[in-house]
This record gives structure tokens, sequence and C-alpha cells, in this order.
């Protein structure tokens, strides 16, 4: 009974705690979301610094004025971060790799590790940001309650990731390559990449007003294609040993040569972005 009464006492005493740390102090809460990929802030600065660089005109459709409170959904290492405290207002990142986080603090960004489905926020920020990310995330619909719980209202939701076509090349190659080698078991595909309509549907249900929304084809070009394998597919086959890794880069990149590789533009990524502004109710 003693023991009972001690540990409903220390679990009160935590709940309590918890509630009094400011939240800028606070790490993200524990989640069941899982990592779907490694992330190095060295090798994805090297060849993919593109992904941050052709996200500007987001940053300006998010508009970001001075003293804005803005939390950067997948801040990865604050690249954009910076670019929107440049222009007024305070940003925190948060970012399921704890690499990408340091990296972000190391550019003079506070961020935390967490995942964008388990924030624990309630109508603090007055504008929610996301690049590249959401595309990862699988449960999209937690994604967007927890968006829309940190936000106040009036609080505005700007992103972009890989909407509905994106990487259609890529993906398939992938699975070609998995269907022709039954040892590398299925292809776990964690990518979501929804149309206007699957998205814009995904936020008016969860009490946003979409103000825009487009799907944007954005040929984008790549040093190499083995780069992006390592880079972006080092999640989908970390069960794979060394020598099947590089059976599959090797393969993907033979079949991919005919379809986004010419001579005179080199490699040519075929994304598809959908990039959104809405604002919560
Ligand atoms: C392609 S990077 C984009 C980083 C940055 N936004 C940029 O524009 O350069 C994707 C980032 O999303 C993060 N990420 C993936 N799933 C996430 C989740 N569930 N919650 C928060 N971040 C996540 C990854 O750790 C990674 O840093």
């Amino acid at each position: 009974m003693a023991v009972y009464a001690t540990l409903y006492i220390f679990a009160y005493w935590i709940i309590g705690a918890l509630r009094n740390v400011p939240y800028e102090k606070r790490e993200i809460m524990k989640t069941k979301q899982k990592e779907t990929n490694q992330w190095n802030p060295k090798t994805y600065n090297k060849h993919t610094a593109f992904v941050s660089q052709l996200a500007l005109p987001v940053v300006d459709l998010l508009d970001p004025k001075e003293g804005e409170r803005i939390l950067d959904v997948g801040c990865g290492d604050g690249t954009l971060a910076v670019e929107m405290e440049r222009r007024g207002a305070k940003v925190m990142g948060v970012d399921m790799s704890s690499e990408m986080v340091e990296a972000c603090r190391a550019n003079g960004i506070e961020a935390y590790v967490g995942s964008v489905t388990a924030l624990p926020y309630e109508e603090v920020f007055d504008a929610v940001f996301s690049n590249a990310t959401l595309h990862w995330v699988k449960d999209a619909k937690l994604a967007v309650q927890n968006i829309a719980k940190s936000l106040k209202t009036d609080g505005r939701f700007v992103c972009e990731f890989g909407g509905e076509g994106n990487a259609f090349a890529l993906v398939s190659t992938m699975e070609e390559v998995f269907a022709k080698h039954p040892e590398f078991g299925e292809l776990d595909n964690p990518w979501y990449f929804p149309s206007v309509e699957a998205y814009r549907t995904l936020l008016e249900s969860e009490g946003f007003r979409v103000e825009y929304a487009e799907l944007i084809p954005r040929p984008t070009p790549m040093d190499d294609i083995m780069h992006w394998l390592d880079i972006f597919a080092n999640g989908v086959t970390k069960h794979l040993s060394k020598e099947q890794f590089e059976t599959f880069k090797v393969e993907c990149r033979d079949i991919l040569k005919t379809k986004i590789y010419t001579k005179e533009e080199g490699w040519m990524l075929d994304y598809v972005r959908l990039r959104i502004d809405a604002v919560k109710n």
C-alpha cells in the first residue's frame, strides 16, 4: 500500500514539475515515431544544400515578422531558421535527428529533438514552418493535429514537402531493384506524397482554413545519384549488408540513368513539391 502511495505521489510530482517548466526549456517528450532515415549534417550540406536553398520562396510565403515566435518542424541544420531570425522572428526548431539538432544549435538556433507527431506545445506559436520534412511522416493526421495544437488562433502554417507524383522515377526504381532481389525483402516505403485535395481535406478537418495550396513540379539538379541514395535511401536499406547496399545503389543508378540523366544536364531529380499556406481558425 505504502509503495503505491509513494508511486502515486511521485507521479503527481513529476507531472506537476513538467507543467511548471517553461516550454522553451522542455525537451520534447519521448515518441513512438521511429526515425525513418539517418541524417549526417555534413554530407547533407555538401551534396543537398539545394533542399534549403530552393525553399527561400517558402520563407517568403510565410513572411516572418519582427518578434513573432515560429516553430520550424524538421528544422534540419537550421539554415532556414537562421534566415527567419534574420528577418526578425524568434525560431525554435524541432527535429527527430539529434545530429541535425546539434548542427542547428551550432548555427545559433534553439532546437530540440522530437517528432512533429508528439509536440508538447499548446497555442504557443504565431506560425509553424516546415520544409522537406512532412513527406517523411506517414501519420499525417497526427502531425497536422500537433501543428494545430501548437499554434495560436489565427496562427499560420506554411510548409513545403513532396506531393503527389514526387520522386516517381526514384521510388519506382527502388521498388524494381527490390523486386529483382527477393533476399532484400519488401521495400518499406516511408514516404507520404499527398495530392492538393487530400491535404486540403486533412487540414480543413483539423480546423485550418487553406489560403493557398499548389503542386509545383520542380526538376532538381543533383551532383551524383549515388550520393542521393546514400543520403535519402539509407533508412529503407538499413537491413541490407554493405555488399547488398552497393548492389542496390549500382542497379538503381543504371536504371535511373535511362530515366533522369542526360549528358547535357546531368542528374535531374523528378521532384514535385506541395506548397501550403493555411491559417488556424
Ligand atoms: C530533408 S531534411 C530537411 C531539413 C530542413 N528543413 C531543410 O530544409 O534543410 C528532413 C528533416 O526532417 C526530419 N524529420 C523526419 N521525420 C520527422 C518527424 N517525425 N518529426 C520531426 N522531424 C522529422 C529529419 O530528421 C530531417 O532533419
